[in-house]
């Protein structure tokens, strides 16, 4: 029997995705991207989202199907993220799915779109290595989870640490937009930073003073260094000396990476976990990905990160989920299956 087709919807944030997939082979990765509707307000705007979701959805949907070569007659499941996200998206991409999984006659998977962030995984490096440890890093999360199961089984997804204030992503957009440089901030930030010392300017590493490694050994804290950064530039400013701006981008990029790649690998260490597996928008950062495989390298630690299209949101990384439940025989969600802004990353299917 051939392995199972499935569509996947995500419409967490401002990217409307569908992805198709048979099993672990991806076969169509489409992506509306309202992010140019936000630029202008720095940020995610909800409501503007959820209307571009509405837009994009049938057109992204119809792509999707003509790059995969097939008819939405063949799928046979259809996934989509029913949290954590914006509650208003949420809900465009969940009406979407139901209406594709009645209309259809398929099974209808609402899944966790951390879970998701780390299934993707498997449609570039192949199967994926379970107990891994994985670190979430985006403009909305910052996490390090244990994974037993992707899909929820037994000790399934446990979370070991999270930010306990702004998520990795935020604070490169926060510090662009400090320096002017734009939104999103990570890309210009990865950019700039070539050019500039990561050791000219020592900012603080939050959370890993040893009074903090007490209570929040994998915990990330980013507002302390978002707000060094900012009184960096002021006093430079302020003496009337140009700010270097490739410095600043260089040195804040170094404590960000350097304590995310710590922590994610003392959290590996600590559990004998030997496969580490880095998603969300900002990994695609590319001194992230360098340390973590010069620093896992001397720990016997295996690094997989995908590639950068996979790592920022998607509907591939959904359907790679949701052909992970029906290759596991997982019990399909019910029809009045709910959108959860606040869905926990222990509960993977819903
Ligand atoms: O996963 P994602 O597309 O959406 C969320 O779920 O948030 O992540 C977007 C975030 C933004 O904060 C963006 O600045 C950041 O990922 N990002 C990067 C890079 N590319 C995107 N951060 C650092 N370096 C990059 N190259
Ligand atoms: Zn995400």
């Amino acid at each position: 029997m051939s392995e199972p087709l499935v569509l996947g919807i995500e419409t967490s944030c401002d990217e409307t995705g569908v992805g198709i997939v048979r099993g672990t082979t991806l076969l169509a990765d489409a992506v509306a991207s309202s992010v140019e509707e936000h630029v202008r307000f720095g940020g995610v705007v909800p409501e503007v989202a959820s209307r571009a979701h509405l837009e994009a959805m049938v057109p992204t949907i119809e792509r999707a199907c003509e790059t995969a070569g097939v008819g939405l007659a063949d799928v046979d499941a259809i996934a989509v993220t029913s949290g954590p996200g914006l509650a208003g998206a949420l809900l465009v991409g969940v009406a979407a799915a139901k209406a594709l999984a009645l209309g259809l006659g398929k099974p209808l998977y609402g899944v966790n779109h951390l879970a998701s962030h780390v299934a993707v995984d498997q449609l570039e490096h192949g199967r994926l290595p379970e107990p891994c440890l994985a670190m979430l890093v985006s403009g909305g999360h910052s996490s390090l989870l244990r994974v037993e199961d992707v899909t929820g089984h037994g000790r399934g997804v446990e979370p070991m640490g999270a930010t306990i204030d702004d998520a990795a992503g935020e604070a490169f957009d926060k510090v662009a937009r400090l320096l002017g440089l734009g939104f999103p901030g990570g890309p210009v930030i990865d950019r700039e930073a070539r050019s500039g010392s990561s050791v000219a300017i020592a900012f603080p590493r939050g959370l890993t003073a040893r009074h903090d490694l007490e209570r929040h050994r994998f915990d990330f804290s980013f507002s302390g260094l978002k707000t060094a950064v900012a009184r960096w530039v002021e006093a430079r400013e302020r003496s009337g000396e140009p700010v270097p701006i490739a410095d600043v981008a260089a040195s804040f990029q170094e404590a960000v990476c350097d304590v995310l790649v710590r922590k994610a690998l003392d959290a590996a260490s600590s559990e004998g976990i030997e496969d580490l597996v880095i998603g969300g928008g900002v990994a695609a950062n590319s001194r992230l990905r360098a340390l973590a495989e010069e620093r896992a390298g001397k720990l016997g630690i295996r690094v997989r990160v995908p590639r950068p299209g996979l790592c920022t949101d998607n509907g591939a990384m959904v359907a790679a989920l949701g052909a992970e439940m029906v290759a596991r025989g997982r019990t399909p969600s019910s029809l009045d299956l709910p959108a959860d802004s606040s869905q926990p990353v222990t509960s993977v299917l819903v």
